[in-house]
């Protein structure tokens, strides 16, 4: 019998132009929740709202990034970092969703994508981050079809004036993180419990994206224009044959109804028989699959799925084998891995980045301003590592890593607690501390390759 030829090891190594950088929202570092102009967002209202938010705590003030965006980007600068993803805030650019413009809200962000050209940052400009303009809520949200056009013209006001120095667009960060915890479960904004809601919601959030290709196409020259998706591992919690038929049902729920409608232009089953016939009109999901250059992969976790005999048909298994971070999320290497093979086979024509990957600790601040957080480091080079392998292994067209997050900031229901970033954020001082990880990234967008770190 001849054996199996062994396969060579595939190195973990990134080139020189592997865009290494840090991610954010806007909602959750900026602070400035009312000044120059701004409207209020869903997240203001929610957060402001008794009950919804760990300690009440806001992003009123977060890291106060709107005052003191220069120092935290030659503290980026000085980490080497190469490339920087943050969003805008709808409402401080068109502080009723639609309609009149803010233009010192504009100017923000014009200001802070010069800072970061005259840094070598490349900008990755996120235009919906959960922060909904609360005028729009009012009217529907993203129940209201008509919230949908209403991004077309935010995309369009924001692309005419930032699209002559940023190239990269991506239009909405995790749907299905929206519908489902905005519409469905209700821990965040706007707060909504309805099971139902999730298809119409779904739809809507995804012909924004679909209607918003045209104007960032038009005005962007060059434009590399994508989409990041929530991607995470899914596994049958045990070997019954119902477990593994509820993994397909979560999968679809959860990763092919939004991979599906943007790169096939169909909703998979059982998403396309229980979408109402309503909402889904005709040319939409041809404008939903219009073409797209970059597939983002926010991943953090695997999720163990079991049968339920009630809809949607699975549940998550609330116990999992591996360690956890302090969000109880499990810490599952290969599942990034796992969505870079998959992307690139699937759908080889596409860029991939890691829009989204990173992990909550307690992290202590010494007396001597230090944050010796080794967990996250081996975080990192464990994500590192499965990703830049399968790009090896796949010939991936992964073309940039960015951390979650720059700085510790405001995450979303539970409030500041649980810290994110490569920098530390005190917050009553507002000064920034880069971690010990921090350091350990710097010196691995020098190398290059994690496990010569
Ligand atoms: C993702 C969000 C991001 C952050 C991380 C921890 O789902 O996109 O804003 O909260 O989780």
């Amino acid at each position: 019998m001849t054996q199996a030829t062994p396969q060579p090891q595939r190195e973990a190594r990134a080139g020189r132009d592997f865009l290494w950088g840090t991610a954010t929202a806007a909602y959750q570092i900026e602070g400035a929740y009312n000044a120059d102009g701004k409207g209020p967002s869903i997240w203001d209202t929610f957060t402001h709202t008794p009950g919804k938010i760990e300690r009440s705590e806001t992003g009123d003030v977060a890291c106060d990034h709107y005052h003191r965006w220069e120092q935290d980007l030659d503290l980026m600068a000085e980490m080497g970092l190469r490339a920087y993803r943050f969003s805008l805030a709808w409402a401080r650019i068109i502080p009723e969703g639609r309609g009149t413009l803010n233009g010192a809200g504009l100017d923000f962000y014009d200001k802070l994508v010069d800072g970061l050209l005259a840094r070598n940052i490349v900008p990755f400009i996120t235009l919906y981050h959960w922060d909904l303009p609360q005028a729009l809520q009012d009217k529907g949200g993203w129940q209201n079809r008509d919230t949908a056009l209403s991004f077309v013209d935010y995309a369009d006001v924001v692309t005419r004036k930032l699209g002559d120095r940023v190239r990269n667009w991506i239009t909405l960060n995790e749907p299905f993180i929206v519908a489902d915890h905005g519409y469905v479960t209700g821990v965040h904004a706007p707060g909504l419990s309805d099971l139902a809601l999730f298809l119409p919601v779904t739809h809507h959030l995804l012909l924004a994206h679909g209607l918003g290709l045209q104007p960032i196409r038009e005005n962007v020259p060059g434009s590399q224009v994508g989409i990041a998706f929530s991607l995470a591992e899914m596994q049958p919690a045990t070997d019954r044959s119902e477990d593994i038929e509820a993994t397909t049902i979560a999968d679809a729920y959860l990763n092919e109804a939004h991979l599906g409608a943007v790169l096939r232009g169909a909703y998979p089953e059982p998403i396309a028989g229980l979408m109402p016939e309503e909402i889904v009109q005709s040319g939409d999901l041809a404008a939903i699959n219009g073409k797209t250059d970059l597939i983002g992969i926010n991943y953090y976790m695997r999720l163990l799925v079991r049968a339920q005999t009630n809809a949607p048909g699975f549940t998550i298994a609330d116990w999992h084998p591996g360690p956890r971070t302090e969000m109880g999320w499990e810490v599952y290497p290969e599942g990034l891995g796992h969505w870079v093979r998959r992307i690139a086979q699937e759908f080889p024509d596409h860029d991939i980045y890691i829009t989204e990957n990173g992990t909550a600790y307690p992290d202590v601040l010494d007396d001597e301003h230090h944050v010796n957080d080794l967990q996250r480091i081996a975080y990192l080079r464990d994500h590192t590592r499965a990703a830049l392998e399968a790009m090896a292994a796949t010939n991936a067209r992964l073309k940039g890593y960015f951390v979650w997050s720059f700085m510790d900031n405001f995450e979303w229901a539970v409030g500041f607690r649980p810290r994110f970033g490569l920098v530390y954020t005190d917050y009553a001082t507002q000064t920034r501390y880069i971690k010990e990880s921090g350091r350990w990234y710097s010196r691995l967008i020098e190398a290059g390759a994690p496990d010569d770190v």
